[in-house]
């Protein structure tokens, strides 16, 4: 048995300025306290995250958030086992904000530092909250990631499928953008689709027609905007009616190919005989009900447990980050002071590039 560490975790790769204490080993591990900063309102007006902005504020707000975060979980630094920061993938300058500060705190009290991918850190999450066992298999589904990995170790991820365009998230904004709804534009979708008609605007399935789990969401942005068009034809207005219609088949669109995308890598997965059967999902765009009962609705028909960690730990946070530094400092995997931050870090190096992006550049 592993002995219990206690692990100082750091993210700065987007924007949210967060940090994170974590104790145990790994597989059974909790979360002493999380703390994070988002900066929502510094971006409001820019329609995206501003890169320059971010680094600029994360540079401000990291100190602040490792001292709450220490000071919630009643320790100091000298309660620290070792720090874990992400060093990728992500926009550069708030990637080195972080970097620069775990490094800074790491040479100061002789700690061990350990460099985390942020996609890990999402991957590993089932771990954290509910010691899933490998393999599992990952959904994540959020605005500026879409993939599913077949986790087969801490240190050990095969990409199976992922976006060629928009992250689903993305899309969702963009889609509330062009119906005038307020930014992140998720939630707003999610509450006009309620009232809605699915079956109203014929919308595409993009690549259901092909094999495989990849996936494209960029064209169903633009059917969004034809529909739109031609529903306000008559009037030159969009109605609630329209509206509600537009985003209901927009949210059906997506469920349905997130639901039979992933029908397909459960099969895959399920070749693998893992022991206990397990699709997870991270990710802010995991907080919607269609889609995470169109995931349920598959997987109990298919006998794999559907596991959705709670809100917080599905989008950006440094619990998650903390626990994949866990794993790395079981594992012996510890990083020095020549640590870097890389915009760009596949999480599955074998596999070919994807053509996306998502808001936040080509990650994977
Ligand atoms: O994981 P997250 O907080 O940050 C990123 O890594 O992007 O995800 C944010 C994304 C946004 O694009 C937001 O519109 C989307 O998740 N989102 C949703 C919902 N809540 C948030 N998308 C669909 N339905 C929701 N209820
Ligand atoms: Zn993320």
């Amino acid at each position: 048995m592993d002995r219990q560490r206690i692990i100082l975790g750091i993210e700065s790769s987007c924007d949210d300025t967060a940090a994170a204490v974590v104790r145990g080993v790994p597989g059974a591990a909790e979360v002493l306290s999380s703390v994070v900063y988002g900066q929502a309102d510094l971006h409001a007006a820019f329609g995206g995250v501003v890169p320059e902005i971010a680094a600029r504020a994360h540079a401000e707000k990291l100190d602040h958030a490792v001292e709450q975060a220490l000071g919630e979980a009643g320790l100091d630094l000298s309660g620290i086992d070792a720090i874990a920061v992400t060093a990728g993938p992500g926009l550069i300058g708030g990637v080195l904000s972080g970097v620069m500060c775990a490094k800074g705190l790491a040479a100061a009290r002789g700690l061990p530092l350990i460099g985390v991918n942020h996609l890990a850190g999402h991957a590993l999450t089932p771990r954290l909250t509910d010691g899933v066992a490998f393999p599992y298999l990952m959904l994540l589904v959020s605005g500026g990631h879409c993939q599913f990995l077949l986790v087969e170790a801490a240190d050990r991820f095969q990409r199976i499928g992922g976006t060629i365009d928009d992250a689903p998230g993305e899309a969702f904004d963009k889609v509330a953008r062009l119906l005038a709804l307020p930014q992140p534009g998720g939630p707003h979708v999610e509450r006009e689709a309620r009232s809605g008609d699915p079956a109203r605007f014929r919308l595409p399935r993009p690549l259901l027609d092909r094999p495989g789990c990849d996936m494209s969401f960029s064209g169903l942005k633009t059917a969004i905007l034809r529909a739109r068009d031609e529903a306000m034809a008559g009037s030159g207005t969009l109605s609630t009616t329209d509206r509600a219609d537009l985003c209901a088949g927009f949210q059906a669109a997506v469920t349905d190919v997130l639901t039979e995308k992933s029908r397909r890598a459960l099969e895959h997965y399920l070749t693998l005989g893992p022991p206990t059967p397990t699709l997870a999902v991270a990710g802010g765009v995991a907080a919607n009900a269609a889609i995470r009962a169109g995931l349920q609705r598959l997987c109990a028909g298919l006998g794999v447990t559907f596991l959705a960690p709670p809100l917080d730990l599905c989008t950006d946070n440094a619990a998650m980050v903390a626990y994949a530094g866990l794993e790395r400092l079981a594992a012996g995997a510890v990083d020095d002071l020549s640590l870097g931050a890389r915009p760009r870090w596949p999480l599955d190096e074998r596999s070919p590039a994807m053509l996306g992006s998502g808001k936040r550049g080509a990650k994977a």
